[in-house]
């Protein structure tokens, strides 16, 4: 038997998961001490009322002989694409019913999609970046090239005019750094895509967030759908992070090599894909519907808040950062030209507050860090203060 070689070029652990064990074994050594989590990108507020309602009609329904549910359509139910068919037409985008595929979140799909290209293939990745995009990619040995964003680029890096890739990934709003794209910059991508027969992986999962005229989806740019596949997930929009549900859509018009992306991705799912509960997929339908849109407005208002909140005390400690308009996420610059994973350990031990390391994202975020409006908002306001107090003692 032989391993998988490609394990062996990972970094140790996931990001997420060496930060929850940097802050367990913190706990273990002071257990009397406070910790606020602004770290990983979960949310906090309970699942809205429209969807809660719907879980619990549903789980009635499958109890009865006439509403019990077996496997369902592994690429969803009709009544949930028809759903997500609506909230793209709201924006004008027209989708067809089998270019959309219910998933159990984005972080799967972006993972699994690798699953249609070849292991030759040139991988264009901006850094920071999304772990999952990186990894699945060394986890598959693909020759990655790296795309600095950075603040003379506002962190939106641009096609680069030497290199030929075949995959492109960007994220709008992006995660880690919050940075959201322009029509006009998504256009460029799109260009550059279709000349040299590329796929642009776009990663929508904060598009929600959007408050500005910046694109909530890559198919509002003409020409993407020769080019691109969008991820979205109700995990932020919704609060599904624990009750998993997401979508991809797969435009007919992509094509490669002669072949339907799109019927290929049918192929992997109908083969490796049992499809997402009947039940939640109920919770997702109300999501869509004029209540539960709105419940998830004021939700996303909270969290929005809550980053204007850690935006302000970085104001008044004179620290520079980015996002947090667009975007759940606050990305700032360390102070005193700390490195990430010392300011990481400074804030846990100094303020009992946790964030990510700019640098776990990537050789471009060292320096940065990154935090979250996730948060409970009396926690995020007391974490405020504390930051603003550590920072201030580094002066
Ligand atoms: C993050 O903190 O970056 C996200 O929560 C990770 C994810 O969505 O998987």
């Amino acid at each position: 038997m032989q391993l998988n070689k490609n394990y062996q070029n990972l970094s140790d652990s996931y990001l997420f998961s060496t930060i929850a064990k940097k802050v367990t074994e913190y706990k273990e050594r002071f257990p009397e001490k406070e910790i606020i989590r602004l770290g990983i990108g979960d949310v906090t507020l309970p699942l809205p009322a429209p969807v809660v309602e719907a879980l619990k009609k549903a789980a009635d329904e499958t109890g009865t002989a006439a509403g019990f549910h077996g496997y369902g359509p592994e690429q969803g139910y009709g009544f949930l694409k028809e759903a997500i068919q609506g909230y793209y037409a709201a924006r004008n985008t027209h989708l067809e019913l089998n270019e959309i595929f219910v998933s159990d979140g984005a972080k799967s799909d972006v993972a699994n999609i690798l699953d249609l290209f070849s292991t030759e293939n040139t991988v264009l990745i901006p850094d920071p970046v999304y772990p999952v995009y990186l990894d699945t990619n060394v986890m598959h040995g693909r020759k990655i090239v790296y795309l600095q964003a950075n603040a003379q680029n506002n962190f939106c890096p641009m096609p680069p005019k030497d290199v030929v890739a075949d995959i492109i990934y960007l994220c709008s709003p992006n995660n880690p750094t919050g940075s959201t794209y322009t029509r006009g910059q998504l256009a460029e991508w799109v260009a550059y895509a279709n000349q040299n027969k590329a796929v642009i992986l776009y990663d929508a999962a904060y598009e929600a967030f959007v408050t500005d005229d910046c694109p909530r989806s890559i198919f509002e740019i003409e020409g993407a759908k020769t080019c691109a596949i969008e991820f979205c997930s109700l995990s932020k929009t919704a609060g599904f992070t624990g009750t998993r549900c997401g979508y991809t859509i797969v435009p007919l018009a992509l094509t490669a090599e002669g072949k339907s992306l799109n019927k290929m991705w049918l192929r992997r799912q109908t083969t490796k894909f049992n499809g997402v509960p009947y039940i939640v997929q109920r919770g997702a339908e109300a999501v869509f519907s004029q209540a539960g849109l709105k419940a998830c407005i004021d939700n996303i208002a909270y969290y929005r808040s809550n980053a204007a909140v850690i935006a302000a005390a970085l104001d008044e400690a004179g620290v520079w950062y980015s996002g947090g308009k667009n975007s759940p996420y606050i990305w700032l610059q360390c102070p005193a030209g700390m490195k990430s994973w010392d300011f990481f350990d400074y804030l846990l031990e100094e303020a009992g507050v946790v964030g990510t390391p700019g640098s776990g994202f990537g050789a471009c975020g060292e320096g940065y860090f990154r935090l979250t409006g996730f948060g409970d908002a009396e926690n995020t306001k007391k974490a405020a203060a504390k930051l603003k107090a550590a920072i201030q003692k580094l002066k």
